[in-house]
């Protein structure tokens, strides 16, 4: 359709300000959209251009992939939006009101509480617990190979790792024997967010349908995670007037203005597994896929190591593991130089604006070297952007660096199968099936 023939509104007065696809053709795709959002969403972006908006009454619902759109959203006009989506109430029934989903009155002085949490000491620390965690996993590997090449899911070693680094960074405990059960859990609860995000249908929690008892099933493991955090630091109580250590420090603080209710502790801890681990697990997954199927950039990073930090940014561009990201607009604003009504829905996708021809050359190709002198302030947004930017950058930065690095010094990875690995778009861009792949020591 074109743009001539677009309604005037799409019923209950929402306007019609922006091209996009209509109705019925909307409706057709309903089950490409719910099989592979990802491929959907390039399609209307190309056909459509960098502001579309949906076929869709209440609320108005606009893409926008333009880099200074989502600039000017996420940063520039960001007091005039507010994470009251669909995207954000979904993920609370397993966070609840943590400083990742939290609306802004809430989330200021939280956030001014946390931020010293992420100190450079803290970042050191960190530090630490990669250097830990690739200790165990090359004794793992080690055994694995003692007779030759192995196979190994990588995205699984990477969930580990990743979850490993997150508990003992921030909390201060090993939590080796639940590893698997904790991360299973967050799969688990996450797998629900978005099978509830897609199903308009779906029940209450409350209701105990097999799919919510699940979810709750692994909120309860989450839970359960919680208070053995809580349990190991207060039966290690520090001095009275001991330095603060870490972020956990931060929330069981009693001398805090307002000390944190439980719930609020509880909801803060959940909250930073979840965005902690699955995240860093998932860009560390794609780098992987990039440098198996880039064999040269493989042999790049072998020989210099130190080279990491660009293949980090540069498969966070390709593979952004947030690959969506949603406001609410609280009054009306131009974007890209059409009007977005007040309490819209927009939706950003980074999937897309790092592939806009406006910000990259040749943006399909995996070149670490474009990072080489920094990444651009526009058209680059893994982190999201603005006041609301992941706290846990630098972080994730240094564990993805120090993980590839590592690992590539040490271990050969090749593919098992030249099939492409099918993308499950989930909170974050999760391989279908998870990804093998062959292990072979490099260096004894
Ligand atoms: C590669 C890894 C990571 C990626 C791609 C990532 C991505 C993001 C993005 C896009 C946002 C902004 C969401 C929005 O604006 O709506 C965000 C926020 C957040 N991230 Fe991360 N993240 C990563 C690692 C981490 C780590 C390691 C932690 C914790 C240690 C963390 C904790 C958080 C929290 C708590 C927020 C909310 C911040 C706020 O609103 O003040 N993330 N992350």
């Amino acid at each position: 359709m074109s743009e001539a023939e677009l309604p005037k509104r799409y019923g209950w007065n929402t306007p019609v300000t922006a091209p996009g696809p209509a109705g019925g053709k909307m409706l057709r795709s309903l089950h490409a959209i719910l099989k592979d959002p990802l491929t959907y969403l390039e399609q209307v972006w190309q056909e459509h251009g960098d502001v579309v908006q949906f076929p869709i009454p209440k609320p108005a619902t606009y893409l926008v992939s333009s880099p200074e759109g989502a600039r000017e959203i996420l940063v520039n006009q960001h007091n005039q939006t507010s994470k009251q989506t669909l995207q954000y109430n979904n993920l609370s029934l397993v966070t609840g009101e943590g400083l990742l989903t939290a609306e802004t009155q809430a989330w200021r002085p939280r956030r001014r509480m946390l931020q010293p949490a992420f100190h450079q000491e803290m970042i050191a620390l960190s530090e630490h617990h990669v250097s830990v965690g690739l200790e165990k996993l090359d004794q793992h590997w080690n055994e694995l190979t003692q007779a030759g090449p192995a196979i190994v899911d990588i995205d699984h070693a990477m969930m580990s790792i990743a979850l490993e680094i997150t508990c003992g960074a921030l909390f201060g405990v090993a939590i080796d024997d639940e590893v698997d059960e904790i991360t299973s859990a967050t799969l688990v609860a996450l797998h629900g967010v978005v099978a509830k995000a897609r199903n308009p249908l779906a029940l209450p929690m409350i209701v105990p349908t097999p799919a919510n008892l699940r979810m709750r099933r692994a909120i309860s493991r989450l839970d359960k995670a919680v208070d053995a955090i809580i349990a190991a630091r207060l039966s290690n109580i520090l001095a009275p007037d001991a330095p603060i250590r870490d972020m956990l420090d931060v929330l069981l603080d009693p001398d805090l203005e307002v000390p944190l209710t439980k719930q609020q502790i509880r909801d803060e801890i959940v909250t930073f597994i979840v965005a902690g681990h699955e995240t860093v697990a998932s860009a560390l997954t794609w780098a992987w896929q990039l440098l198996i199927t880039n064999p040269g950039e493989m042999q790049k990073l072998q020989l210099a190591p130190e080279s990491a930090k660009l293949v980090f940014d540069e498969s966070l561009r390709l593979y952004p593991p947030a690959w969506i990201i949603t406001r609410r607009t609280l009054s009306d604003m131009i974007i890209d130089g059409i009007e977005i009504p007040a309490n819209s829905l927009v939706i950003i996708s980074p999937w897309l604006v790092h592939r806009n021809p406006k910000a990259w050359e040749q943006p399909l190709e995996f070149q670490p070297e474009r990072f080489i002198g920094g990444s651009p302030q526009l058209g680059y947004l893994p982190f999201g952007a603005g006041a609301r930017l992941c706290i846990g950058k630098e972080m994730a930065r240094l564990e993805g660096s120090m993980i590839l690095a590592h690992i590539a010094k040490n271990w050969q990875i090749t593919a098992v199968h030249n099939e492409p690995v099918p993308i499950d778009a989930s909170v974050t861009l999760r391989p279908v099936g998870g990804m093998p792949v062959r292990i072979s020591r490099l260096i004894k």
